[in-house]
């Protein structure tokens, strides 16, 4: 049975998973207009539906455990981008809370003894690995590509076969 605490925590990280998956929606609404963009917003279509799918793991969990999951209110996400390179460093920092409030609950876990959420949460911990990693490089590949269009081309081009979250 989950502690009141690691309830609240975990329903917290709903929460957070659930703006990501607004966040990056929204991302993708945005690529989804720009002109020559379709690798990037069939990725961020796809990073949405990842994040809503972290977002039903937890709540499965949470319900499980004998807790509430509570299904959250949303703010609107920020809808327009000055650039390509702008979104991609939002993923980026989006991803970093991420990770910091993962192990904020790993943390929780352990000092709780509740070990099973401790287990539970160690999946998180390698998607956020893997994530803030695919996130570095596309931010280190578009520094790299800077104006140059042949370049975005090819970024867009290599995204849709970059893995994406959740490989
Ligand atoms: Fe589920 Fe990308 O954090």
């Amino acid at each position: 049975m989950l502690s009141k605490s690691m309830q609240d925590a975990l329903n917290k990280q709903v929460l957070m998973e659930a703006q990501s998956s607004q966040a990056y929606l929204a991302m993708a609404s945005w690529a989804d207009i720009q002109p020559g963009l379709k690798g990037v917003t069939q990725f961020f279509f796809k990073h949405s539906d990842e994040e809503r799918m972290h977002m039903l793991k937890l709540i499965h969990y949470i319900n499980d455990r004998g807790g509430f999951a509570v299904v959250p209110a949303l703010a609107q996400p920020v809808l327009t981008f000055v650039s390509l390179k702008s979104a991609f460093e939002e993923l980026l920092n989006h991803e970093l809370a991420v990770s910091s409030s993962i192990n904020d609950l790993v943390d929780s876990a352990l000092k709780e003894k509740d070990y099973a959420t401790h287990n539970f949460l160690q999946w998180y911990v390698m998607e956020q690995m893997e994530e803030e990693s695919l996130a570095r490089e596309c931010n280190d590949k578009l520094e790299l590509i800077g104006d140059d269009k042949s370049g975005l081309y090819l970024f867009d081009r290599d995204i849709v076969s970059m893995g994406g979250p959740g490989k």
